[in-house]
């Protein structure tokens, strides 16, 4: 495996782009991350998007997983990448270092602006993953752009749909959109600073608020194919 894949997977830590070791607290786990890989494999995905880039931890997966051709691609978006308070440039170093400097495009703005320029681009992709800003308004945002950009028999993989606001977005595209559910892997404790007995009370209720919102299992990420362009009426509408 990449070793800066290794260490932050073992260690929890990566290097700066001034070679100090910093603590990573943005990633997605080894299951996400075998998630990514079988669906980039199922695809056959050349090109590909992803909505926040962090320490790069995804970016390289994906990097390392799509099919190497002319048509190589991956877009990284993320308004916080250069910040020195935030990632201080990591996840680009971490991108470059791994050789896979000359596929990626980074776009330095966030998601909601850089997704809808990709698409006046006429950019089609294969894959997307979306793990960003996690307010239900912004990933459905980040959502509807990535549905204009990727192809039919695409996949698309959201982060985080044990989030409260993500599981209602599953909801949203397995009864409005036409979109299949392929697989997803086990929930991740959602905390936020709240004391255990807290967080059992709401794990309690958020289980009884998914099975009355969500036929699909809780997943810490899920992925669904596109079955086909969207051929609703313009006044469709099934609650979610
Ligand atoms: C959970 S982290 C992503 C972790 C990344 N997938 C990984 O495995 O390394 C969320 C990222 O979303 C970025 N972000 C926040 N708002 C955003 C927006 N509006 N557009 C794009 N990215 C955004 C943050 O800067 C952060 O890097």
């Amino acid at each position: 495996m990449n070793p800066i894949l290794e260490e932050i997977f073992e260690k929890r830590t990566t290097k700066s782009v001034d070679g100090r070791t910093v603590k990573v607290n943005a990633q997605i786990s080894r299951h996400e991350g075998e998630l990514i890989r079988k669906c980039i494999e199922l695809t056959g995905a050349e090109v590909s998007l992803e909505v926040g880039l962090a320490f790069g931890t995804s970016a390289m997966i994906i990097c390392e997983s799509l099919k190497k051709t002319e048509r190589t691609r991956h877009y990284i978006m993320d308004p916080y990448q250069m910040y020195e308070a935030s990632y201080g440039g990591i996840g680009l170093n971490n991108i470059r270092k791994s050789g896979f400097g000359d596929i990626i495009e980074f776009i330095d703005k966030p998601s909601q602006l850089a997704l809808p320029e990709l698409a006046q681009r006429n950019v089609t992709v294969d894959f997307a993953f979306i793990d960003g800003w996690h307010t239900f308004d912004h990933t459905l945002v980040d959502f509807f752009f990535t549905d204009k950009l990727l192809r039919e028999g695409g996949i698309v993989i959201l982060d985080d749909t044990d989030w409260p606001a993500i599981s209602r977005l599953v909801s949203f595209i397995d009864s409005n959109r036409s979109y299949e559910y392929i697989a997803g892997t086990p929930p991740r404790t959602y905390k936020r600073n709240v004391s255990p007995l807290k967080q059992a009370v709401r794990s309690k209720l958020r289980n009884i608020t998914d099975k009355r919102h969500c036929t699909l299992p809780r997943h810490g990420a899920t992925a669904f194919r596109k079955m086909s362009e969207d051929h609703r009426n313009w006044d469709h509408f099934q609650g979610f």
